[in-house]
């Protein structure tokens, strides 16, 4: 699966965002280190705190279904310039790992690839806890 191949896919998940409020669709898909696709949209609410993004749809599909590695996940909506994850998705794509590749494409489907570990400088993550909820 190459980049290409998966920001068209992120592209066809675009088309079920459910944004009646700001007309701001947006998809994602994610591809797991054993090559299993997980696509989303985002999809809002009347109360707007109640909305979610593409990337957690696309990632919350995959933990849900038993995946939790990853490799890369494409980024795409439906404006011109490139769109990139918002701060809460970068926090919690960090759960599974900073080096996930993270494809920010613009609606001519043209990308650009950063590492997380780049657009998310000094993560929080179980580290900073000193491992001490997560041992393993
Ligand atoms: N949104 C995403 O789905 N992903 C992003 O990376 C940025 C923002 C959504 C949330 C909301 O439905 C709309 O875009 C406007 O913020």
């Amino acid at each position: 699966m190459d980049y290409k191949d998966l920001v068209r896919l992120a592209k066809s998940a675009m088309e079920n965002a459910y944004v009646p409020y700001s007309k701001f669709r947006v998809g994602a898909a994610l591809l797991t280190t054993d090559g299993l696709v997980f696509s989303g949209c985002n999809i809002e609410n009347a109360s707007f705190g109640g909305t979610n993004c593409a990337e957690r749809t696309a990632l919350f599909k995959a933990i849900s279904e038993g995946s939790r590695k990853f490799s890369k996940i494409a980024i795409i909506s439906d404006s011109k310039d490139y769109t990139y994850p918002c701060g809460i998705c970068r926090q919690v794509l960090s759960e599974w790992g900073l080096d996930m590749e993270i494809i920010v494409a613009n609606s001519n489907e043209e990308f650009r690839v950063h590492k997380l570990r780049d657009i998310l400088p000094y993560a929080f993550t179980n580290e900073n806890m000193e491992g001490r909820y997560i041992s393993e």
